[in-house]
This record gives structure tokens, sequence and C-alpha cells, in this order.
């Protein structure tokens, strides 16, 4: 029934259909070795402890990422394989300032259309030592479906 679902979901969006099975399974995206060479899209502090994304945010985009997000008709989607790594500090308030302070978790997000249950994205989570965290993907997808206008992507390049 679910596949089904799914299936008809694909064929709805116009996506192309893949091995059902892998659907269920879809793999959690590695760590990218080298992200901290990608563009710094921009930084945020998210101070409420109760949001899901609390923290100290450093985002950054690899090259097709960067592309999608600096065109200017704000393209809706991203090609297969636009990652995006966000490194998350604990926020550090002292004498009028916020930096970063140690590590939370890196969380990574990559487009693979594939990943129909979770908008054409594979989420991951990594602790500040790259072991991964167990996450509920539905539930990254969920939050981030409310970016709908921008193939579910929150982030904007700031110049
Ligand atoms: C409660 C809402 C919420 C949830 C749940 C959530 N995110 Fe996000 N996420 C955001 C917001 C808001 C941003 C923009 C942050 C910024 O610009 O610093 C973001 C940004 C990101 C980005 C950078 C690209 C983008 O989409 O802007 C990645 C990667 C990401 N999140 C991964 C995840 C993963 C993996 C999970 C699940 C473990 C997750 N998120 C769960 C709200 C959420």
């Amino acid at each position: 029934m679910m596949k089904i679902a799914l299936v008809a979901a694909a064929v709805a969006a116009g996506l192309p259909i893949v091995v059902t099975t892998a659907f269920a399974g879809v793999n959690a995206p590695a760590l990218p070795a080298d992200f901290r060479s990608w563009t710094v899209v921009r930084s945020q502090v998210v101070s409420d402890p109760d949001h899901a994304m609390y923290g100290f945010h450093q985002v950054y985009a690899n090259k097709p990422a960067l592309r999608a997000l600096r065109s200017r008709t704000r393209s809706a989607t991203f090609s297969d394989g636009a990652a995006f790594v966000v490194s998350i500090y604990e926020p550090v308030q002292s004498a009028g300032t916020t930096t970063p302070g140690a590590k939370r978790r890196d969380v990574v997000r990559v487009k693979d259309r594939r990943a129909v249950a979770t908008g054409g994205w594979r989420f991951a989570a990594y602790d500040p030592a790259g072991k991964p965290i167990a996450i509920d993907a539905a539930a990254c997808y969920a939050c981030h479906a409310g970016a709908k206008d921008t193939d579910t992507v929150f982030s904007r390049f700031i110049d």
C-alpha cells in the first residue's frame, strides 16, 4: 500500500520510477570530507533551546547547490548531488558577542530524486567525532517542507 502511494506520488511529480524496495531504505548521505572548503552561505543563531535546530549555524553549500541558490530565478529544484552541510555549535554569549563554542553536530542533506518520501533529499546528522547520529529523516523533511517554494531549502545566499 505504502509503495503504491509512493510510486503514485513519484508519477504525479514526474519523477523516474526506481527500484521500489529502495524507497524505504534510501541511504543516509556521508559527511563530505571536504565540506569546510565549500562556500559559506550564511550564519545564523537559533537561540531557542527547544528548537530542533538550536545552535550557532554555519551553512556550507557545494557547487551545484550554490549555483541553484544564487540563480536570480531561484530555481525551484536543485540538481541531484547538490548538497548542504550545517555545522551547529553551542552559542556562547559574552560581552555583547555571540560566537560558536563547542560543536554540537553536523547536519547534511543531499539532493537525490529517488528519495521521494523525503522530498527528493537524503538527510543525515553526525556528532563532533564524525559518527552518525540516529535521526528520523521524515521529521527533518516535515519541518523543511515549509520551504516548499525553494525545494525545501531554507538557506539563502547573502552577499
Ligand atoms: C523545526 C524545523 C527543522 C527541523 C526539524 C530540521 N531543520 Fe534543517 N533547517 C531548518 C532551518 C530553519 C534551516 C535554516 C538554517 C540556517 O540558515 O542556518 C535549516 C537548514 C538546514 C540545512 C541547510 C540547507 C537548508 O535546507 O537550508 C540542512 C543541511 C539541514 N537543515 C538538515 C537538517 C536535518 C538533517 C534535519 C533532521 C535531523 C533537519 N535539518 C531538521 C529547520 C529545521
